[in-house]
């Protein structure tokens, strides 16, 4: 059974704030400080550019990545980090089009990412094979799952409104169909359990600065499954992705296995946070993590649609079909979701009328939910958030 009294007391939660954003950035591994002060300071400091093989620099992205794919089900050796997300993204389904050469649909539905979709239509133009990029609704994607879809590109769980999609039975639908999928588990690593090798995924990728608590702009992961890891030919086909980045030969020649989806330098100092960050997993079980989770996020449901009666559920009903967080929605979302901040109870909020909540058992409990319950009911009772500096728009939401 996983301690989460322990769990809790390894992160840096501001005293009285309840933290129920870990779903857009989880909060400080308190480990993290010393961890980077002392790559800085013995690694960076005192080995110079001689930590890149003193101190492993160069096999982190690897090792680290390894570390992720204990956490979604892959395999070692599949998985390694660097880049942002929406690269990752790119690198993916630029490599899952070109194993399916014959067909020019990406599927993919409304309830992704925009970044995906953009970098979906920046690659289409880049290819020039006159691919065609098709979203349905979410409910619509296994209908549409045909003979002349090359790539299932999906976010298993909704960022908005956190409705969990079936990875399994949608690649396998996919697979049926000769249909190659990228799954993004930017939403999922470390919320709730995921099993790539069992689902028989393609590709996935994700981010670490959410449920993993990598820090803000922590590098992203990508994994390709064993059987295309060697075929899958590198669309951004930079040195560190090289079979020999030190041959400093003129022409590319991709790296073995997942070796090849690395782009550039890894981000060495962001690589000791997460690597920090990845310590607070020991001895934690994702299923503990999931059971925690479903329990915290049905009692702020109950909750909140007991006090707050304005506001209407957005997630699903079922916390089967949910991610680790809860949305509802409010005309004015926005305001509300300001003065619940400016009260230390911390969500976010995502255009045009969504109030997300994460529930992250590693350092929320059930007090922490009554708590964030009690303050928004009476926000919403007494309009304090009906002020003008709860209106104004911030560029972050
Ligand atoms: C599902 C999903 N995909 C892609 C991204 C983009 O990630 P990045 O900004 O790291 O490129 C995000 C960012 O939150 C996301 O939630």
């Amino acid at each position: 059974m996983t301690d989460f009294r322990k769990t809790r007391s390894l992160f840096q939660i501001p005293d009285g704030t309840v933290y129920l954003d870990g779903n857009s950035l989880g909060p400080l591994p308190v480990a993290a400080l010393e961890r980077v002060r002392r790559m800085m300071a013995d690694e960076w400091g005192e080995q110079l550019i001689r930590g890149w093989n003193t101190a492993g620099w160069m096999t982190q992205p690897r090792r680290i990545g390894d570390r992720i794919g204990a956490l979604i089900g892959a395999p070692e050796g599949h998985v390694v980090v660097g880049d942002t997300l929406s690269i990752k993204v790119y690198q993916a389904l630029a490599a899952a089009l070109e194993l399916n050469p014959s067909r020019r649909v990406i599927l993919s539905d409304s309830g992704n990412f925009p970044s995906d979709l953009y970098m979906a239509d920046g690659l289409i133009r880049s290819v020039g094979k006159g691919h065609q990029l098709k979203v349905v609704a979410p409910e619509a994607v296994e209908a549409a799952i045909d003979g002349g879809v090359a790539v299932l590109l999906l976010t298993e769980v909704d960022y908005r409104t956190g409705r969990l999609h079936d990875m399994r039975a949608l690649t396998r639908k996919a697979h049926a169909a000769g249909v190659l999928t990228v799954w993004d588990l930017a939403h999922s690593a470390g919320a709730i359990p995921v099993d790539l090798t069992g689902s028989d995924a393609d590709f996935a990728v994700g981010c670490t600065y959410k449920y993993l608590n990598g820090g803000p702009g922590a590098p992203a992961f990508i994994y390709v499954a064993p059987r295309h890891a060697d075929r899958a030919r590198p669309a951004l086909s930079g040195w560190m992705g090289h079979e020999a980045p030190f041959a400093f030969d003129l022409d590319y020649r991709p790296g073995r296995g997942i070796e090849r989806m690395r782009v550039g330098t890894p981000p060495i100092i962001a690589l000791a946070a997460l690597d920090a960050a990845l310590d607070v997993w020991d001895g934690v079980g994702l299923d503990d993590v999931r059971a925690a989770s479903i329990a915290l996020s049905e009692l702020f449901i109950r909750e909140v649609e007991a006090r707050c009666p304005e506001l209407a559920l957005a997630s699903p009903r079922d916390p089967h079909r949910r991610g680790s967080q809860v949305s509802f929605r409010h005309a004015s979302g926005y305001a509300i979701m300001q003065a619940l901040i400016a009260e230390r109870v911390i969500g976010d909020f995502r255009a045009p009328d969504i109030m997300r909540f994460g529930f992250t058992p590693l350092y929320i409990g059930e007090d922490d939910v009554r708590a964030a319950v009690a303050v928004l009911e009476d926000i919403l009772k007494s309009r304090r958030w009906d002020q003008a500096a709860f209106h104004a728009r911030a560029p972050v939401t």
